[in-house]
């Protein structure tokens, strides 16, 4: 019988976030906060959420803090209680519930993200998966991977999250071209990476969630380096569809380009602004400060 459940998340976080030099020359990109919880946790908490018991992360240099962050912190939980910060304590442990278990992956250098997907196969087995780009940020009702799981039990086969971008943003995406579906979910017909404006088949978009089988594993060994010299995970998935169907899911929610600083800016203005406790006051701040500032 084919599998339906998707267990194992795969979070690819060895790259080396240029666009945020100097703050991710020692830390990761993944470790930073919107409002007060690194994106890493963000991703974490919607692969949960779908249903994720084992978190495979693929890491690389200057990557350690991720590890110290999902590591239980006895010395702190400790201090906490002591100072009868109860709540903090409790935020602190409930970091990754008990069910849930983590590996570490190291990619010797960042090859690119179909490299860095490969590199979790060991780990991952022959059964489906979730990929999860922490720097894509998708707020939503339903957690993203949740609404595609549905997709996938339905389907059996994998699933790309997508969304509509401006046309002049091909070129910063793997984008897809279609059969006509039901406004959520359609059929792949053909993906390629950062098309130019010009050239590319459609304006549909692959954001950072995938669920795969692992089909794709077999493809990615025999990719060689596509766009800018890396082995990407769209040339996989554009031999995968040769045997397998795939599907598109336009999901619903707010996705912000974490990756980006404007992106990232953006991101913290919203939940901030969302925010149980902070949200009334920083509401105010904010309508006083568009006041001063000029058209
Ligand atoms: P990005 O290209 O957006 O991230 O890769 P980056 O390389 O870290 O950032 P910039 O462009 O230099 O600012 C998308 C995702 O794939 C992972 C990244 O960590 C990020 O989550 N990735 C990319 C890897 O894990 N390994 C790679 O070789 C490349």
């Amino acid at each position: 019988m084919a599998v339906t459940e998707v267990r194992t998340a795969v979070f690819p976080v060895a790259g080396r976030g240029t666009r945020f030099l100097p703050a991710t020359k020692a830390s990761p990109k993944e470790m930073l906060p919107i409002v007060d919880k690194p994106l890493i946790q963000y991703a974490v908490d919607e692969a949960l959420a779908a249903g994720a018991r084992r978190l495979v992360f693929i890491t690389g240099s200057s990557k350690r803090a991720i590890e110290d962050h999902f590591d239980t912190d006895d010395a702190l939980e400790k201090l906490l209680d002591s100072q009868g910060k109860y709540e903090l304590a409790e935020q602190v442990r409930s970091v990754l519930p008990s069910y849930a278990s983590c590996i570490y992956i190291r990619q010797p250098a960042p090859l690119g993200l179909g490299h860095a997907v490969l590199c979790a196969r060991p780990a991952v087995g022959d059964v489906p998966f979730f990929v999860h780009l922490a720097d894509d940020l998708i707020d939503a009702e339903v957690p993203c991977l949740k609404q595609m799981t549905e997709t996938f039990s339905a389907r059996g086969a994998s699933v790309l999250g997508v969304e509509e971008v401006p046309k002049r943003d091909t070129d910063k995406y793997g984008i897809v071209e279609v059969e006509a579906g039901d406004g959520i979910v359609s059929r792949i017909k053909s993906i390629v990476e950062k098309p130019k404006p010009a050239v590319a088949p459609s304006t549909l978009a692959v954001v950072g969630r995938y669920v795969l089988t692992p089909t794709i594993f077999e493809e990615l060994e025999r990719v060689g380096q596509g766009a800018g010299g890396e082995i990407q995970l769209t040339d996989g998935i554009a031999r995968l569809l040769q045997r397998e169907p795939v599907y598109a899911h336009r999901f619903s929610g707010r996705r912000f380009d974490c990756g980006s600083k404007l992106g990232y800016l953006k991101a913290t203005v919203e939940l901030s602004l969302a925010h149980p406790s902070l949200g009334k006051d920083f509401h105010a701040y904010l309508k006083q400060l568009a006041a001063t500032l000029d058209d």
